[in-house]
């Protein structure tokens, strides 16, 4: 190697920002509204906010869709993310709420001031040893009691394959399970679905513990 000509990797945020911001139009086109979700990820994001008490954030919040569905269930929502464009885009597709553009990693909001997180696709691209660090963080905003929501793609075992943005990264429901417990969640309900049309999709509820 030449002495001076090290090349540093870029930082993961950088990496997921670029990427997405590539492609933020063809994003929203394909995924930005609530009519192609899932019917059975509504169904179930319906019934997770029902129980929420508290104001909410949609941690990598995309264009912003899943922000309004949670307004629209009556809960105070806002949502974050990494992506300049997508921000720009939810804040003008829906200007009653409140967007920002940041890390989930490091959020402004108080230790246990948010009654639940909802982190919908938005981890796919952690790599696994770090993943613990955005779950300790949605720990520390959620009070106790408080609700988290994770939806990601399930597989047989951990291992990263070929998003369309960037290396992404499928869970098993057991290994995503001990990493929420291992921050101080307890694990609620855990879904998985396979079908044509779609990747194998795992969703998990869990609630924050008292604090120990
Ligand atoms: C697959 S998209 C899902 C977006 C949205 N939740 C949806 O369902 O359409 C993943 C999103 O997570 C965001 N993201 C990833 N890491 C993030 C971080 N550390 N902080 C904020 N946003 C992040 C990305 O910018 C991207 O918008």
């Amino acid at each position: 190697m030449i002495v001076g000509m090290e090349t540093e990797s870029p930082h993961p945020h950088e990496t997921v920002r670029a990427a997405y911001s590539a492609r933020s139009e063809e994003y929203v086109d394909l995924f930005g509204s609530m009519t192609s979700t899932h019917p059975s990820d509504r169904a179930l994001v319906r019934s997770w906010a029902a129980e929420l008490d508290g104001p909410v954030l949609d941690a990598g919040c995309g264009p912003g869709q899943w922000t309004d569905f949670l307004t629209d269930r009556g809960l105070v929502a806002s949502g974050i993310d990494l992506v300049p464009e997508f921000i720009r885009r939810a804040r003008a597709q829906y200007p009653r709420l409140t967007f920002e553009a940041g890390s989930f990693e490091e959020l402004e909001d108080a230790t246990g001031s948010l009654g639940g997180v909802l982190s919908w696709y938005s981890l796919i691209h952690h790599e696994p040893r770090n993943i613990h660090i955005p779950l300790a963080e949605f720990a520390r905003v959620i009070r106790p009691g408080g609700g988290l929501m994770v939806g990601f793609f399930v597989g047989d075992t951990v291992e990263a394959f070929d998003h369309a943005a960037t290396t992404g990264y499928r869970w098993t429901v057991r290994a995503l399970s001990q990493e929420l417990e291992s921050v101080g969640f307890e694990v609620i309900e855990t879904h998985t679905r396979t079908g044509s049309g779609y990747r194998p999709h795992g969703a998990i509820t869990a609630r924050r513990q008292s604090l120990r």
